[in-house]
């Protein structure tokens, strides 16, 4: 599907704004906690000025979720996800991505916040190189717009843009991982429209989805209405 002009400004907007080298910053997530010197590899995206920021900030006080449950957070990106879960209580976690910049910097952001026993991290497309194991807790932010490729930086064309098909991997190949019981956490920006809407995707597979929460974000640079949803097989 073709991007409306309103799409292309805030994919062009999103693509300016991860042009970047290797940085560190602190990120406020919640209720007190902070990851201090936190590593965004270059052209990896930038969590704290994206929806990541509110979904990491969601995991952290509705961490009942996963506490003491594994968990497996796909499209790690820097980490973020997964490094707050293990911080607020998951008891395994497994970072994954096909990415193997994004790899890199998810395994440096353990060492730093000494995580490297609760959290392993595994280069794979999806769930290709994932061994035949259960998750209580599936998180997949994934990307929104459906178009592309739009730029020469295929990381940052990773994040941001897909066309339609991957999700639709994602809610098949997915099933064999989800423990009984277990919860898919998936966010969304809606600007993007509904080819990878989860809302609107998943119950094609046999899901039921439920919104835990929406906001219209004014922070960062994807302002607009955000959900996040939770997802469990019928
Ligand atoms: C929107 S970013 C999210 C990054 C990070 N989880 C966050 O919240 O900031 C999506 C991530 O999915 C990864 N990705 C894209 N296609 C993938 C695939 N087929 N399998 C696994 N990861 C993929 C990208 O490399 C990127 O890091």
């Amino acid at each position: 599907m073709k991007l409306n002009p309103q799409q292309k400004t805030q994919v062009a907007l999103q693509l300016k704004a991860h042009g970047h080298s290797e940085y560190k910053t602190d990120i406020e997530i919640a209720g007190g906690l902070v990851l201090k010197n936190f590593l965004v590899s270059a052209n990896i995206l930038r969590p704290e000025i994206m929806s990541s920021l509110q979904l990491a900030q969601w995991l952290c006080l509705n961490n009942g979720l996963y506490k003491n449950k594994s968990v497996i957070d796909v499209g790690c990106g820097t980490g973020i996800l997964g490094v707050v879960m293990a911080l607020c209580g998951a008891k395994k976690v497994i970072c994954s991505d096909v990415d193997g910049v994004a790899v890199k910097n998810t395994n440096l952001n353990i060492n730093n916040y000494e995580l490297s026993k609760k959290i392993k991290v595994v280069e794979s497309d999806l769930f290709v190189n994932i061994k035949s194991q259960k998750f209580d807790v599936i998180v997949f932010n994934h990307q929104f717009f459906s178009d592309g490729p739009m730029s020469e930086q295929l990381s940052v064309d990773f994040s941001i843009i897909k066309r339609g098909s991957l999700i639709h991997r994602f809610f098949e190949d997915v099933k064999k991982f989800l423990n009984k019981d277990g919860v898919i956490i998936m966010n969304y920006f809606h600007l993007a429209g509904p080819v990878n809407n989860p809302a609107v995707q998943a119950p094609k597979h046999g899901y039921i989805v439920s919104e835990r929460f929406n906001l219209k974000v004014t922070a960062g640079i994807q302002k607009g209405p955000v959900s996040i949803y939770e997802i469990r097989l019928k």
